[in-house]
């Protein structure tokens, strides 16, 4: 499959000056060790457990046979328009993963990175808000965990609003919303940003 090279990015880690590639699920070379590399990678406990808050069933661990079977499903996706899905690489080994959930405007995003390669996040989802106007996103979502602080900072860091709470499972979540802050001019999404601020705001006060 085609895909435009822009949407292959390099990333210099600011504290160990490592470079690392992020490129689209479909341009990925999927080989035996990749797989073999993204498995070992889900499976270190923080990361585990991002799974499990999704009420994915992986009865303790991920298996290689999960891992295949992500990945074929990912690049299945992206083929019908349906995700798009990334994959953060170093020598071209897999150390994370960031996701826009669907293809519609106001995607859910998700993201992991490998405990050795922390540090990455930031401009990681820097970078992925650069060419989210350009994959068709004008407004994006992320829901974490209250406990997740490196992603809510790195949220935070990046423009997003926290402008929701709620429990489920007996574990409390945020929803945070991000607008692509070079549609301001227009009215509509001025209303739109307004109202983003005031949700976050209300949350603010309501603490
Ligand atoms: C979320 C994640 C992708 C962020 O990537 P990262 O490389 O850690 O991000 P950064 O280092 O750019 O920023 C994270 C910040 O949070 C800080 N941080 C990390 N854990 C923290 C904690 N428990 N308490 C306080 N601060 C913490 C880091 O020190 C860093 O701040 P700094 O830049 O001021 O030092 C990564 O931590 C991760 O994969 N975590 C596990 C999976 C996960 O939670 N995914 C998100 C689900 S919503």
């Amino acid at each position: 499959m085609d895909v435009p090279e822009e949407l292959e990015i390099t990333l210099t880690h600011k504290d160990n000056g490592g470079q690392y590639t992020v490129l689209p699920v479909v341009s990925a070379y999927l080989s035996d060790s990749f797989v073999s590399r993204f498995m070992q990678i889900v499976n270190e406990a923080d990361i585990l457990r991002l799974l499990e808050d999704e009420g994915i069933s992986i009865q303790g661990r991920y298996t290689e046979k999960d891992a295949r079977n992500f990945l074929a499903q990912s690049v299945d996706e992206w083929i019908h328009n349906r995700s798009r899905i990334f994959l953060i690489t170093r020598d071209n080994a897999p150390v994370g993963c960031f996701a826009f959930k669907s293809c519609k405007d106001d995607a859910e995003i998700g993201y992991w990175i490998g405990g050795k390669h922390r540090g990455l996040g930031t401009d990681l989802l820097d970078s992925m808000l650069k060419l989210a106007p350009g994959l068709g996103y004008t407004q994006l979502q992320a829901i974490t965990r209250e406990d997740y602080t490196a992603s809510r900072k790195i949220l935070a860091r990046n423009g997003f609003l926290e402008v929701d709470r709620y429990k489920k499972n007996g574990k409390k979540y945020l929803q945070h919303r991000w607008l692509d802050v070079s549609l301001q001019t227009n009215s509509a999404s001025n209303g739109k940003l307004q109202k983003i601020k005031n949700l976050s705001r209300h949350l603010q006060r309501i603490r």
